[in-house]
């Protein structure tokens, strides 16, 4: 279970106004619920989460993550309860070492040291058959430098790694957005099938309107650094991609409505 209470993080440009990129968000995620976030850019997507990992301080407000309060505690202490994958697939992973080298180092993360796997053929054996299990035939790499891999398959892999030991939350900032269609439908397929098979409380940032709209139990729609929509149930599972490209729309153009406002105001008054 993930709670935020009024979380509110502003950032302030020399000579410019303060922008609160996440403004007061009250969100309460049940365990095992997978919530899809989208948003127009610069709306608080990324912000959000790197408030929960830790990566930005909150200026107001509580985070609590499986019990515990920790809107005090360092991203590091965060990193053993949350498991994350970025939007570059080189990020969270060492280029120049195996993919087994790789998987070794997230399963011993968080462990006293000496703790982990009891042999070398015990940590290949559980190695391949989860990547196995998450894309055929990857388990056939697990010796060679992880750089060697195409994007798509160095991020099922730092997928792997981010949940090897069932975190309380899975982040994905915007995961597949720096690969190809093809490559993006395979990391999205296992991702969802990670999820669901080890029950992860997920939220999953992307800007494909069809992934918001066929994965998760939940969308939520963030729009200035508030959520402007927070579907789930049978309604999420109505809502098609045509119906949240609407709600961008409508966004949109109150936007527009309100910048034309203000440039109004301003030309009377200035
Ligand atoms: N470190 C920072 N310093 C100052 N402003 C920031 C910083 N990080 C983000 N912002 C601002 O906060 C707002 C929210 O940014 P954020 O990156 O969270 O948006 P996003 O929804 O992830 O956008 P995108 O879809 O482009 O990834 C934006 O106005 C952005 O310019
Ligand atoms: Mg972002």
């Amino acid at each position: 279970m993930l709670a935020l209470t009024d979380a509110t993080v502003a950032f302030s440009s020399p000579g410019g106004p303060q922008v609160r990129a996440v403004d007061g968000i009250t969100l309460a995620l049940p365990a095992g619920q997978f919530v899809v976030v989208v948003g127009t850019n610069g709306s608080g997507k990324s912000t959000l989460l790197g408030a929960i990992a830790g990566t930005v301080p909150l200026d107001v407000g509580r985070i609590e993550l499986a019990g515990r309060n920790i809107t005090r505690w360092s991203e590091h202490r965060r990193a053993a309860l949350i498991g994350r994958v970025f939007q570059d697939p080189r990020a969270g992973t060492a280029g120049s070492l195996s993919v087994l080298e790789n998987i070794a180092v997230a399963a011993r993360r968080g462990l006293p040291a000496g703790l982990g796997w009891a042999t070398t053929r015990s940590r290949r054996r559980e190695a391949g058959e989860r990547l196995g299990r998450i894309a055929a035939g990857l388990e056939t790499r697990l010796d060679q430098p992880i750089g060697s891999l195409s994007g798509g398959q160095r991020q099922i892999v730092t997928l792997l790694m981010a949940t090897w030991r069932r975190p309380e939350l899975l982040l994905l900032d915007e995961h597949t957005a720096a690969l190809d269609p093809a490559a993006a439908d395979r990391v999205v397929q296992a991702t969802a099938g990670i999820i669901r098979s080890e029950s992860l409380t997920a939220l999953m940032v992307t800007h494909s309107l069809v992934q918001a709209a066929s994965l998760g139990d939940r969308l939520l729609l963030m729009h200035r650094g508030r959520i402007a929509l927070d579907v789930e149930g049978p309604a999420k599972r109505r809502l098609t991609a045509e119906a949240i490209a609407d709600r961008f729309d409508r966004l949109r153009r109150a936007d527009q409505l309100d910048d034309a406002a203000a440039r109004t105001l301003a030309a009377r008054y200035c």
